[in-house]
């Protein structure tokens, strides 16, 4: 299965996609925790993609292309979150083999934005949490790699603003282009993190 999970900032598609890690085999290929990884190592591309994750606008095309190419190579079984998010991205997927089904979790900004406040990820920038929401089994702790949980550089309400203007004039045009290629299944993205999930499973089990 070849799935793209796409969706506006802070629909829920890190936190579905762990579910989806949890009982289907997927590969999960996440370019904005590679991204953020690689700023945390303080790399040569983490130092040179901070500028863009720090003002929340898309990093540009060929390096996200060069990261997602070289994971998805002759794979069968992928998750893409949050990939591609631009019409020039696509080119590297539009071939009828590389994507099966495009999951859109659809939410408004209004309904969203108050998740941001209490989200905390990992210090890996992988896993997210919640305040409220979806807490930790250990106060402040990933449960998955035990680091120190910490909130995301890019939420903060200026880059948030920033983001979402990036969705509406990039990513909202993807979402059509799969629509139009009936490959995408919109997903209420309202409710429990549980609730949401339990709908793309549906969504992913049809595919099987
Ligand atoms: P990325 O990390 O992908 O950020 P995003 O798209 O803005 O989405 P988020 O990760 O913020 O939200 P999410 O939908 O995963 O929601 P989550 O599950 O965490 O990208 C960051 C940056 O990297 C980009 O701005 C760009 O610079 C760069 N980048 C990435 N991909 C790129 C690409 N293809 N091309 C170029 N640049 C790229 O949930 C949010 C919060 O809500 C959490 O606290 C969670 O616990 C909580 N929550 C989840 N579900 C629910 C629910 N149902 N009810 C209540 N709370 C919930
Ligand atoms: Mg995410």
């Amino acid at each position: 299965m070849k799935v793209v999970l796409l969706g506006p900032p802070g629909s829920g598609k890190g936190t579905v996609a762990e579910r989806l890690l949890r009982d289907f085999k997927f590969l999960y290929v996440y370019p904005g925790g590679m991204l953020r990884e690689e700023m945390g190592k303080k790399t040569a591309l983490g130092k040179k993609v901070a500028q863009f994750l720090g003002k929340g606008k898309l990093v540009p095309t060929p390096i996200v292309v060069g990261l997602v190419a070289k994971k998805i190579k002759g794979k069968t079984h992928y998750l893409l979150d949050g990939f591609p998010r631009s019409m020039d991205q696509i080119t590297l997927l539009d071939n009828p083999h590389l994507v099966e089904q495009v999951i859109f979790l659809k939410i408004s900004e209004k309904e969203v934005i108050e998740r941001f406040a209490g989200r905390r990820i990992c210090s890996k920038g992988l896993h997210s949490y919640h305040l409220k929401v979806l807490l930790p089994k250990q106060v402040g702790i990933c449960d998955h790699d035990g680091t120190k949980l910490i909130r995301r550089t890019d939420d903060t309400p200026a880059v948030i603003r920033q983001r979402f203007q990036v969705y509406r004039k990039e990513t909202a045009e993807v979402i059509n282009y799969y629509r139009r290629r009936k490959l995408l299944a919109t997903v209420n993205a309202r409710g429990t993190p549980e609730e949401v999930y339990q709908r793309v499973k549906k969504v992913i089990e049809q595919l099987k």
